[in-house]
């Protein structure tokens, strides 16, 4: 049990919830926690990365009942975490790109801690208007001992380039050479940089979300095609992806069933 420490808003709908956890302190990029809200539910969550020492954090978008109740919980309130659990990123030598959307940055973030200075790092950041921007400062902050841009994008244009993250991504990999792409966000987003970054012969990895129940390879509720996200993932080669025929087209409900994305 962890007590919640300090609550952070990033935007009108996403909060930060920061605790001492020392093991979750120093997870590997792309792993996850089981986060038990009690009373309530249990939910699968990437760890954010904490500027303090021994402390990890939650940063989580109100959507349905679970996520609405993790983010309405107050500093002194309790939550359970189980895990690190999944594996993470293969992180390449040389120009890295990392591309994320919403709480897809979260992991992402947590790469770029696990990165040398020599990696030159450019890190694309996708929202649909100016105020669900966020990390941006963070970023620039974990980037500042690297040669790293940090590129937003917003569909509206109030902020930074306007359009798609995928149509400025499809720009800079015409204009640059990439050792690798590390990608987290909506599958659809990452199911078009993968076939991108494939066009274009790079080196691409996705870190996916399924529906988790027991987080260790139990249950089943997380199988994309013959995987399963929680153990085998969350973080897959994009190559390996694009022969699953339900990465980028279903996802399974809460029941199991499949259902288009
Ligand atoms: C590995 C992983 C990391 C995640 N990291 C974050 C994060 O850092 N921040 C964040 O805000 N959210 C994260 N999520 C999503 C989060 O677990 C919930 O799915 C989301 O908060 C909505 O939950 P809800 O029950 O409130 O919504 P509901 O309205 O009940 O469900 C909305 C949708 O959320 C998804 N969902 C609901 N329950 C689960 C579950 N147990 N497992 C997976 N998906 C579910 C389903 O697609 C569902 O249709 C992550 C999910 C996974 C699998
Ligand atoms: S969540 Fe149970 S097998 Fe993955």
């Amino acid at each position: 049990m962890c007590v919640i420490e300090k609550i952070t808003d990033e935007t009108p709908t996403v909060r930060t919830l920061t605790f001492s956890d020392d093991i979750l302190s120093k997870v590997l990029p792309g792993q996850f926690a089981m986060v038990w809200i009690p009373g309530v539910n249990e939910l699968p969550m990437s760890v954010m990365v904490s500027e303090e020492n021994g402390k990890a954090a939650f940063t989580v978008r109100k959507r349905g009942q679970s996520s609405t109740a993790l983010y309405n919980l107050n500093i002194g309130d309790y939550i359970g975490v189980r895990g690190p659990y999944g594996n993470c990123f293969d992180i390449r030598n040389g120009k890295l790109l990392l591309v994320g959307g919403g709480t897809g940055l979260v992991p992402l973030l947590r790469l770029i801690t696990h990165c040398k200075p020599s990696h030159d790092i450019t890190l694309l950041m996708g929202a649909q208007t100016k105020e669900e921007i966020f990390f941006e400062d963070l970023s620039n902050k974990l980037l500042e001992k690297n040669q790293h841009d940090v590129v937003c994008v917003t569909e509206d244009g109030t902020y930074g380039k306007k359009g798609f993250v995928t149509d400025v991504l499809e720009d800079m990999l015409n204009q640059n050479n990439y050792d690798a792409i590390y990608t987290c966000g909506p599958e659809l987003m990452m199911y078009k940089i993968v076939k991108l970054a494939k066009s274009k012969n790079v080196f691409v990895q996705a870190s996916l979300e399924r529906m988790m129940k027991c987080g260790v390879g139990i249950c089943g509720s997380c199988c994309v095609g013959e995987d399963l996200v929680c153990k085998d993932g969350t973080v897959f080669d994009g190559e390996y992806l694009l022969k699953n025929n339900e990465f980028g087209n279903y996802h399974r409900t809460k029941s199991g069933i499949l259902e288009k994305i």
